[in-house]
């Protein structure tokens, strides 16, 4: 199984808000989220990336629901865990829900959900989601005790946070590297389907590759960066073309 690219174009919204805020459905709001879904497929995404977040600074509710009905692609619906999103989710009706931890002040999600000390209202957002046909995934650090969290909370999939490993100076990197690879072990023993992302670019994914185990990349805000320049299109084949490297798992 080729290791898949789920793209995360909340910034494409990002960039709208900038300017559309107040109306983000006006006729002449740009850029075009549902464009550049469409532009995302063109270069050989897997899956998209939509995170609707309480304080609806980038993706509106209206994005979600438009891309839903119109892309012809599996949809990840990443969300906070409280009643709102959970509504959200349920009538969405998305292929797979990344569960995140949201604070108000965040630049981007931070660090990974505390399914331990978050642990029943974790496991009842993954009983909601599961009975509603969805998939959860459940975004951790590369902790062994979140896995074991995360396998009792009932997640079929989790998503190993590589913010650590994306920041650490050239130093610390391969020790980033081997809590990550020994997460990802673990929980594939577990029988869990193992998924990573933050802060993956187009230099520092040769490390990631080296993770073993791994199923599906979520990358944002180095594909749309460089769609600047390339276009989005050219900028997912890009990683796309990087990722072919990734070796067979057994
Ligand atoms: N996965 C999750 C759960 C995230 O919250 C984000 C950032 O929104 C990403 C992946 C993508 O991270 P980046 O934009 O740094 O590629």
């Amino acid at each position: 199984m080729p290791l898949l690219l789920g793209v995360n174009i909340d910034h494409i919204a990002t960039l709208r808000q900038a300017r559309y805020a107040h109306a983000p459905e006006a006729h002449n709001a740009e850029p075009s989220p549902l464009e550049a879904a469409f532009d995302a497929m063109a270069g050989g995404a897997d899956s998209l990336t939509v995170h609707v977040r309480g304080d609806r600074r980038h993706m509106q509710d209206a994005d979600a629901f438009r891309i839903r009905a119109e892309v012809p692609l599996p949809l990840n619906f990443e969300m906070g865990v409280t009643p709102e999103m959970l509504d959200i989710a349920r009538r969405l009706k998305p292929d797979f829900a990344c569960l995140v931890p949201e604070t108000r002040q965040e630049i981007t999600t931070e660090g990974g959900l505390d399914v331990v000390a978050r642990f029943s209202s974790t496991k009842d957002a993954v009983t909601v989601l599961t009975d509603a046909g969805i998939r959860v995934s459940l975004f951790i650090d590369p902790d062994l005790r979140q896995v074991d969290a995360a396998v009792a909370a009932g997640a079929p999939m989790i998503e190993l946070h590589t913010g650590c490993f994306a920041n650490a100076l050239p130093a610390a990197r391969s020790e980033e590297t081997a809590r990550l690879a020994a997460a990802a072990a673990h929980a594939h023993a577990a029988g869990l389907q193992v998924n990573a992302g933050h802060g993956i670019n187009y230099t520092n994914i040769a490390d990631v590759l080296t993770i073993p185990h791994l199923a599906e990349l979520n990358i944002g805000h180095s594909i749309i960066a460089l769609a600047l320049r390339t276009g989005l299109t050219e900028s997912v084949r890009r990683m796309k073309s990087l990722m072919a490297a990734y070796p067979e798992q057994p």
